[in-house]
Order: structure tokens, then C-alpha cells, then sequence
């Protein structure tokens, strides 16, 4: 192929890319394999000058706006950014030196100081407020016309609807530049939601922002979890033109948080190369635990006047670079899909990957979650794929390139049978993930019971990790929990990396655990639902274990925070006689607890009534009102139904009011309730 036709090439391939990602929000490749192509291009366009045509992707921003916002051009144009992606330290020196060089600067002349920022992964917004009033917000569209989106911004929580007045005079029109991003564990949460209705997930947290941006529906766009920070500046102008401004982006960013407007903390003033060397390190190692997804970092030559005196070259600044990271995106080629199974029997379907350097780390391993997501991304083997692996969020498969699919690769299915101990896999109704039906027997639920047992917040047997609980039940000398009470050191110590020293402190790290608590114990188990919190409130209520062992599945009802799926599954867990063997087993090795006296077992005079709170009460907290309803032992439940029997309201009570008179149900307020507890003494 000829340099000519490769360039025609990309310029197909680059336009295609360059509108799914910025029109559509479907990228259909990760952005890395976008910029490769990029680079090829511009490498060739530098080699071949008369190549390089005003059509071609390297010659303008972005997209085109899409048709159904109304477009609007830009007072000051939204400029893009040179790139650099070489080593941390040749990146900020090229640029350092070429800044020198412009501003004609020689050795002897002090260092420049730059402001060094994240470079925000989401997409770039213009917020106009005119005398402090927020009156239009624009997408960044081609950098010359953008979307009006103001209706969407309006529902972002964190950009101020009017700028708060501060010592920083606040200019007459003022354009505040920044990126919308969804934060990491907003964005997993969406996705989650996205996926319990059934509905389309989301490629990574920008798509979702950008998504959400440009949802022509304002209401979506609020329900939309989206954040804000601003960066930059727009058109800005004083009443008075002789009033004195920020001079340099620094204290921009000061009067920008001064007058209310989210501003990132991660930013610094640097001097000269060594300074912003040392920023990308730092920023670099912290990468991982911000919230939110970045891509670089961005240095700004921090004074006004001498960005001024840099301008711009076509559409960059001379004056600002970023400089990016390793892509938490990447293509890979997908070798097998296997089943992994989980403490409470969850099978995940799981993609064994072509080792991939992604995110920081490399991936071999990429979670599908379920067959229902594994069936909506239709991974096959074989197929090309784009993984993802951002923050400490396991490596997850986003999409697949179809177009590059092996023609004999083949759907996965769920096995009908876990893939470990044979048992029957079953999805309920209503959910979305299979379960092996091997309980205790299955070793892989085995192996995550004995350390979901064992772990700190229950049992707290140190020492008890997951090599050593892999050997133990590979080497069948731990079935079941009672197991873990009857190991003898000799078996202990024949263990892989088992001095006689390290079985001893397991062994009696095992003997201490003994004297435990009955939450502990009960949250131990590994009850499907019963947490910590509903463990303590188990055994509070109840006082001892036989008590909720026997309890019926009304009685559990009476529980605060039990509801009907709690309940079932503790039914379901002690209908089971291997369950209560274990149990019994468990004390016979001599485990115990104190048990108290039963809560419900004395004659409260609410027993058996369940309130509803709502409101604002005129003396009384929320929590108060809680505490004084089930010290009489009545239950507090969350929401109102046809089992509610009293509902106190305060000042605006709302929904919750409205059904209880639907229902007929009895409401009191304040002093209402507090009668009524007098009555009953
Ligand atoms: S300044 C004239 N600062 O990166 C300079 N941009 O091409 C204008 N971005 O999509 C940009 N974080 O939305 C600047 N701290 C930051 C940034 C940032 C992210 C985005 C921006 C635009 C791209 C620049």
C-alpha cells in the first residue's frame, strides 16, 4: 500500500472513529488504538506534507454537533491541547525548552513557573453566567459551535446556578471552563442499576457523562450522577475594564473556587522541568486511588501575560500541554471463558485473556459478571476485545470488536452444572446471576466459607489466609467448619510452607477464636443477607441462637431491617440439616459465646407493632423517636404497607403520609406517639 492510500485509509477510519466517539458516544475501539492510528497518520503527514489536506482528521477538533440540540458558537473559541506521551522527564522538557525558546528566553533567564493539573477523563463544558446568573452551558462541539445544554448543566448539583460574591470582584460575563465526569463508584453504581433492569450498560465513566450531557431528556440527565470541575476561562468581562483581575492561573483557579465553583485540589506550582517531572510522578502514584478517571496531567504556564505573549499555534495554545498516561483501555484477544464460584455459590463467568499491560498493571483476567451480560457484550472465545481496568475496579471486558470475530467462535453458555462440584447451577426468578446448589458441599464455597469465617470482622482466626484454606480443603482435611477445630499440628505443619512454628500460631490462633460473640458467630455462618449490623440485630432480639434458629419466619419479620428475603433466607439456611449439624458440630468443639436475655422473649408492650417514621419531628430526632419505639419492642420499618399499624408524621411528611391515609392506616404525630408510650407503662 502506498503511503497515499494509507493515509485515505485512515482518514476513513479516524473520521468513522472520530464520529462514533464524539456524535454517537459508542466508540467501538479503545481510545489508545484510536491515538496509534492518530499518530500513524500524523507521522505520515509529517513524511508527506502534501498529503497532509485541510479534510483530514488531524486538522480539526472533534465532531459535529448532533442536530437535535440548538448549536451555539462559542465567544472565544474551545481550544484543544498538544499531547505528549513520551517519558515522563523528555515530555516536560521538550516543553519547558519550547516555551523558553518562544518567550526568547536564555540560560541565564529564572526558571518558568507552570501550575500543574489532572487532566480530567470526561468532556469539556462552557458554563456562561452574565452579572453572577448561570445563563447558558455549551458542549465543546467542533471548538469554533457547540450544543446548548444548559437545561441538562442546570441539573448538575455541583455547578453553581448564580456564583457567590467574594473579595475576587466577579466579572460581568463570565465563562467557566471545565470537564463533567462521573466518578468511579457513581458510575458502578449506575451500571448496576443499568443491569438489574435490564438495561444497556455503560462503556466506561465518560460515556456515561457524555451520555448524559446530550440526553435530550433533562429529567434522564438528572438522574444521572454526574460531577464537575472548572479549569479555564471563556470570554470574561468587567464592568469596569480597569478593575484588576487574576494574573495568573493560579489565583484563577482561587477565584473560581471563591465564587463557588468545584475546583480539583490535585494542582501545583512548579518551577521549571524538575517541577513538573516530580507532579506527573506523584499524580502518577496516586493515580489509582483518586474517585475519578484521568488520562494525564496538563501543564499551564502559570502567568497570564506570558500565555499571552505564547499565543497559539492553529488550534493549541503554545502556552499548555498534557501529558497523558498508560490507557486504562486496551485490545486484547479473549483465550477461554471460565466459570469461578463464589462464597454463596454466585457463578461469574470469567474471560482468560491474552496478558495485557492495561491501567498500570497486567491483565489476565476480566469479569463478565453474569450470562446476561456475557450474552448482551456476546463475548466468544476468541474474540478481539477492549478490557478495561481502572482504579482498583477489577479488570472488566467493555466490548467486543466484532468485525474481527474467528468465524467458529462460539457463545458461551452457563453450565447447567457447577463447574467445581458438579451440583445443579440455577437461576431464581427476578435474578440475574446462577448459583451452584452444592452449599457446603461444593469445595470452591468450601474454600470461601472457611474464609469468610475466619476473617477479621468474624471468627478473626489469624493466620487462616487463602493458600493455606486452598490446602486444607484440597487436601481434604477441612469439609466443613468443624474441621478447621479438629486439625492436629502434625497435619498442619506437612503443609506447603508450614514450619512447625507457623502451625502452632494458627492452631492457637484457632483455640482463641473459640470465645466469641453470638453476632460474630451468626455473621461467621455466612447466611446469605445476614451482615454484621443484621447479625447483632439477630441476636439482640432473639438473645440466643437457638432462639433464632427456631424462629419462624414471622417471628423473624419482627426484627428491625429483617424483611421477607432476610427472613426466607434464614428459614431456608436452618431447614437445612447439614447447616444446624455444623452448628451443633461447632459447639461441640467448644465454641461459645455470652447469650442474653431475649428482647423478644420479654413481654414488650409494642411486640408485634411495626411504625413507619416520616418527617421532621418538633422535638424528637428521627433516631430518638427509633429508639423509644423499639425500647416498648416495636419494629420501625422503612416504608409503608398494609402491615404498618401506626405512621408518625412530622412537619412535611410526604409519600409515606399519603399512603398510610390511603390505607386507613392510623397516623400520630409527635405528641400522639409520645401519649401513647405513656399509656402503656
Ligand atoms: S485546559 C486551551 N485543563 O482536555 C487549553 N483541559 O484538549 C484548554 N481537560 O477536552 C484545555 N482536564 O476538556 C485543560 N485541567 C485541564 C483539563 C483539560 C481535562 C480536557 C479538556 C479538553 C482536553 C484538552
Amino acid at each position: 500500500m502506498s503511503a497515499e492510500e494509507r493515509v485515505q485509509a485512515l482518514h476513513l477510519l479516524l473520521h468513522e472513529h472520530a464520529h462514533r466517539y464524539y456524535v454517537l458516544d459508542a466508540p467501538s475501539i479503545p481510545d489508545a488504538e484510536y491515538d496509534r492510528l492518530f499518530q500513524e497518520l500524523l507521522a505520515l503527514e509529517a513524511a508527506h506534507p502534501e498529503l497532509r489536506t485541510t479534510d483530514s482528521p488531524t486538522q480539526r477538533v472533534g465532531g459535529k454537533p448532533l442536530p437535535f440540540f440548538s448549536q451555539v458558537r462559542h465567544a472565544v473559541p474551545m481550544l484543544s491541547i498538544r499531547t505528549e506521551t513520551d517519558t515522563e522527564s523528555t515530555g516536560a522538557e521538550a516543553f519547558d525548552a519550547r516555551v523558553r525558546r518562544e518567550l526568547g528566553f536564555s540560560d541565564t533567564d529564572p526558571q518558568v513557573e507552570y501550575l500543574a493539573e489532572l487532566k480530567f477523563d470526561g468532556l469539556a463544558i462552557n458554563l456562561r453566567y452574565e452579572h453572577g446568573v448561570l445563563v447558558q452551558a455549551t458542549t465543546r462541539g467542533d471548538g469554533e459551535t457547540g450544543e446548548d445544554v444548559t437545561q441538562n448543566l442546570r441539573t448538575l448539583g455541583q455547578v453553581p446556578l448564580r456564583a457567590t460574591p467574594s473579595a475576587y470582584v466577579l466579572p460581568d460575563v463570565l465563562e467557566v471552563r471545565g470537564e463533567v465526569y462521573m466518578r468511579r463508584d457513581d458510575f458502578e453504581s449506575l451500571n448496576e442499576r443499568q443491569r438489574q433492569h435490564a438495561d444497556k450498560t455503560f462503556v466506561n465513566p465518560r460515556n456515561a457523562a457524555a451520555g448524559a450531557v446530550r440526553q435530550l431528556d433533562p429529567t434522564i440527565a438528572a438522574q444521572r450522577p454526574l460531577s464537575f470541575f472548572a479549569y479555564g476561562l471563556g470570554e470574561v468581562r468587567y464592568a469596569d475594564p480597569a478593575t484588576l483581575s487574576p494574573l495568573t492561573q493560579h489565583d484563577w483557579l482561587r477565584a473560581l473556587a471563591s465564587w463557588g465553583f468545584p475546583v480539583c485540589t490535585h494542582h501545583l506550582v512548579a518551577s521549571g522541568a524538575s517541577g513538573l517531572v516530580h507532579f506527573h510522578q506523584h499524580i502518577a502514584a496516586l493515580r489509582d486511588q483518586l474517585p475519578y478517571d484521568i488520562d494525564g496531567v496538563v501543564y499551564k504556564v502559570n502567568r497570564l501575560d506570558l500565555q499571552r505573549q505564547l499565543g497559539f499555534v492553529t488550534r493549541e495554545p503554545r502556552w499548555a500541554v498534557a501529558h497523558k498516561y498508560p490507557a486504562q483501555e486496551q485490545l486484547t484477544q479473549v483465550l477461554g471463558i471460565e466459570v469461578q464460584v463464589g462464597r454463596t455459590g454466585k457463578l461469574t463467568p470469567v474471560a482468560k485473556l491474552a496478558p495485557v499491560f492495561v491501567g498500570g498493571v497486567t491483565v489476565t483476567n476480566a469479569t463478565l459478571h453474569n450470562e446476561l451480560e456475557a450474552h448482551r457484550k456476546d463475548v466468544r472465545v476468541g474474540d478481539t476485545v477492549i478490557v478495561r481496568r481502572a482504579g482498583d475496579v477489577i479488570p472488566e471486558v467493555v466490548s467486543v470488536l466484532a468485525e474481527q470475530r474467528p468465524p467458529q467462535a462460539t457463545t458461551f453458555a452457563m453450565p447447567a452444572c457447577c463447574p467445581v462440584c458438579g451440583s445443579a447451577a440455577v437461576r431464581e426468578e427476578g435474578e440475574a446471576d446462577h448459583r451452584c446448589t452444592g452449599g457446603l458441599f461444593c469445595s470452591a464455597q468450601r474454600k470461601q466459607a472457611v474464609l469468610h469465617f475466619a476473617q477479621r470482622r468474624a471468627l478473626d482466626i489469624e493466620g487462616l489466609g487463602d493458600k493455606l484454606v486452598d490446602q486444607l480443603v484440597d487436601a481434604g482435611l477441612v469439609h466443613t467448619l468443624p474441621d478447621l477445630y479438629r486439625l492436629g499440628l502434625t497435619a498442619l505443619a506437612q503443609l506447603d510452607r508450614m514450619a512447625d512454628k507457623s502451625a502452632l500460631n494458627v492452631l492457637q490462633a484457632l483455640e482463641q477464636s473459640k470465645h466469641t460473640t453470638l453476632p460474630r458467630f451468626l455473621f461467621g455462618l455466612g447466611i446469605r443477607h445476614v451482615g454484621e449490623a443484621t447479625a447483632k440485630d439477630l441476636a439482640q432480639h432473639f438473645g440466643t441462637l437457638d432462639a433464632i434458629m427456631s424462629a419462624t419466619a414471622e417471628q423473624l419479620l419482627e426484627v428491625n431491617d429483617v424483611g421477607p428475603v432476610v427472613a426466607h433466607s434464614l428459614r431456608t439456611f436452618f431447614d437445612q440439616p447439614h447447616n444446624c449439624e455444623v452448628v451443633a458440630q461447632l459447639r461441640a468443639c467448644g465454641l461459645t459465646w455470652p447469650e442474653g436475655p431475649a428482647l423478644a422473649a420479654q413481654s414488650l408492650p409494642l411486640k408485634g407493632k411495626t411504625f413507619v417514621l416520616t418527617g421532621t419531628f418538633p422535638t424528637l430526632s428521627r433516631d430518638e423517636a427509633k429508639a423509644l419505639l423499639e425500647a416498648a419492642g416495636a419494629k420501625v420499618a422503612g416504608s409503608v404497607s398494609t402491615k404498618t399499624h401506626w405512621v408518625v408524621a412530622g412537619s412535611e411528611a410526604g409519600s409515606k403520609l399519603d399512603k398510610a391515609l390511603a390505607l386507613g392506616i392510623e397516623v400520630l404525630d409527635e405528641q400522639g406517639m409520645l401519649n401513647l408510650l405513656a399509656s402503656l407503662k
